[in-house]
C-alpha cells in the first residue's frame, strides 16, 4: 500500500496489531476529549502564505537541550513499544538515530537501557517514572549515567494511571495472564504472535528480575498502577536534580504555575504535555496551553511540547508558538506497529517532507527566529469549534 500520510500508516498499524495493543496506543482517558482537542486545536491555526522569497535552500535544523539538532523533533517515550514490533525500542531508536534525532526510552519499555545502548550509539534520552521504591529510581539514574544518556525526562503527570476505557474493555492493564478471550484476539494476528511471542510474553526490560512487578509485560502492566508513587512532590524533583548530572526535563506540565516551579527546582526544560490526553481528560490541549507557558517562563527554561502532532505543519505551528522542540508519540508508534524500523523511518520522513514543503510555501528558509515572527506567520481561526 502506498503511504501518503500518517492516516495510511495508522490504518496499516490497525491491521497488523492485535486490537488490544492498537487500542492501547490509540486510546486515551475517559471520553478522550483532551486527546481529540490536542489534534483539533492545531487545525484552528492558519499558516500565512508568502511568495517571491528565495526559498531555494532550506534548513530544518534546531537547537534544543544543549545541542544543534538536524530536525526540531525527537521520538518521545512510548511504553511497551516492544509489543508493537519485536525489539521495537531498538528499531525506533535506530530510525531516529539514522537521521540524528534523539530517542527517549520509556521506563516501561521491553528493551532495557543497557540493551538499547549496546544496539545504537545515537543520542539517547531516558524517561523516568518514580515508583514507590525510590531506590529503583536511584538505580535507574545510575544505569542512565553509565549508558551515556544525555537527557533524563521525569514524567510528572502520572501520580495515578489514567483510565482508558478501551483498555478497560480489552482487559489491558487488568489481565495478568492470557485468558481464552485474549488468546482468541491474539490468534487473529498470527504474524504478530509468531514474531513477538516466540519466547513467551516479553517483559519490561528495566523491571526484569523484580518479581514484585510481575514476570511478563501483561502482569507488569496490570501491577504498575499500584507501584506508582502518588506522594511525589517538587522536593523529590530536587532530589533527582542532585543525583542526575545531565540535562533534566520535566514532562507533563500544562500551566504556568507548575512551569515556574520547574524553573525553581532547576530543571533545564519542560515538556508541555497532557500525556496525549491519556491522563486528565477535559484538560486543555497542549497547543492551546503552550503560548501562556512560553510567555511565563520561556526566557528562563526551554519549553518543548507534545500531543496531537500528526503533520509537519503541526511542528511548525508549535515552534512558532515558542516550543524549542517537539516530541512525537502515537505518530511514530503507528509507524513501528505498521512496519518496524522502516515504518518509523517513513513517519519521520513524512514529517520532514511536510515541514519542508510548508516552510517553502510560507517563505521560510530556516526555523531560527520563527517564534519572534509568530504574529506574521500564524492566525487563529475562531470560527472553528474547539
Ligand atoms: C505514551 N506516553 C508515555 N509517556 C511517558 O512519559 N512514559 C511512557 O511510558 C509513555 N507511554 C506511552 C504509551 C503510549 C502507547 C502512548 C500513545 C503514549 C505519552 C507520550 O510520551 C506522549 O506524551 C504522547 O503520546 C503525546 O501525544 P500524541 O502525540 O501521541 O498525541
Ligand atoms: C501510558 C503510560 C505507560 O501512557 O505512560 O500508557
Amino acid at each position: 500500500m502506498t503511504v501518503a500520510n500518517l492516516d495510511d500508516v495508522r490504518a496499516m498499524a490497525a491491521r497488523r496489531l492485535p486490537k488490544v495493543f492498537f487500542e492501547y496506543i490509540d486510546g486515551a482517558a475517559f471520553s478522550e476529549e483532551t486527546a481529540r482537542r490536542n489534534v483539533a486545536d492545531f487545525r484552528r491555526i492558519e499558516l500565512q502564505q508568502r511568495v517571491l522569497i528565495d526559498v531555494s535552500r532550506r534548513d530544518l535544523g534546531a537547537e534544543y537541550l544543549g545541542r544543534s539538532r538536524p530536525l526540531p523533533f525527537a521520538l518521545g517515550p512510548v511504553g511497551f513499544s516492544g509489543l508493537f514490533s519485536e525489539r521495537g525500542e531498538i528499531k525506533a531508536a535506530r530510525a531516529a538515530h539514522a537521521v540524528g534525532i534523539p530517542y527517549c526510552l520509556s521506563s516501561f519499555a521491553i528493551s532495557s537501557l543497557a540493551e538499547l545502548r549496546a544496539a545504537t550509539d545515537g543520542p539517547l534520552w531516558f524517561q523516568l517514572y518514580v515508583l514507590k521504591d525510590r531506590d529503583l529510581a536511584r538505580r535507574m539514574i545510575e544505569i542512565a549515567i553509565a549508558a551515556d544518556v544525555e537527557v533524563l525526562c521525569v514524567t510528572v503527570d502520572t501520580p495515578v494511571g489514567g483510565l482508558r476505557e478501551k483498555d478497560v474493555r480489552n482487559g489491558f492493564r487488568s489481565l495478568t495472564r492470557v485468558t481464552p478471550r485474549l488468546a482468541l484476539a491474539l490468534a487473529r494476528k498470527p504474524m504478530w504472535c509468531a514474531r513477538i511471542l516466540r519466547r513467551g510474553i516479553p517483559q519490561i526490560g528495566n523491571l526484569a528480575d523484580l518479581p514484585e512487578y510481575g514476570s511478563n509485560a501483561l502482569e507488569q502492566a496490570a501491577r504498575l498502577a499500584a507501584h506508582i508513587d502518588a506522594s511525589m512532590t517538587w522536593d523529590d524533583i530536587a532530589w533527582i536534580r542532585r543525583l542526575w548530572p545531565g540535562k533534566l526535563v520535566l514532562k507533563g506540565i500544562l500551566n504556568a504555575i507548575d512551569a515556574a516551579e520547574a524553573v525553581r527546582v532547576g530543571a533545564d526544560a519542560i515538556v508541555v504535555s497532557n500525556h496525549g490526553g491519556r491522563q486528565l481528560d477535559s484538560a486543555s490541549s497542549t497547543i492551546a496551553a503552550l503560548p501562556r507557558i512560553v510567555e511565563a517562563v520561556g526566557a528562563r527554561i526551554e519549553v518543548l511540547m507534545d500531543g496531537g502532532v500528526r503533520r509537519g505543519s503541526d511542528i511548525l505551528k508549535a515552534l512558532a508558538l515558542g516550543a524549542r522542540g517537539v516530541l512525537l508519540g502515537r505518530t511514530y508508534a503507528y509507524g513501528l506497529a505498521a512496519d518496524g524500523e522502516r515504518g518509523v523511518a517513513q513517519v519521520i520522513q513524512l514529517m520532514v517532507t511536510e515541514m519542508d514543503v510548508q516552510m517553502a510555501q510560507m517563505g521560510l528558509c530556516h526555523l531560527g527566529g520563527i517564534a519572534d515572527r509568530r504574529d506574521e506567520l500564524l492566525r487563529f481561526r475562531d470560527d472553528v469549534p474547539a
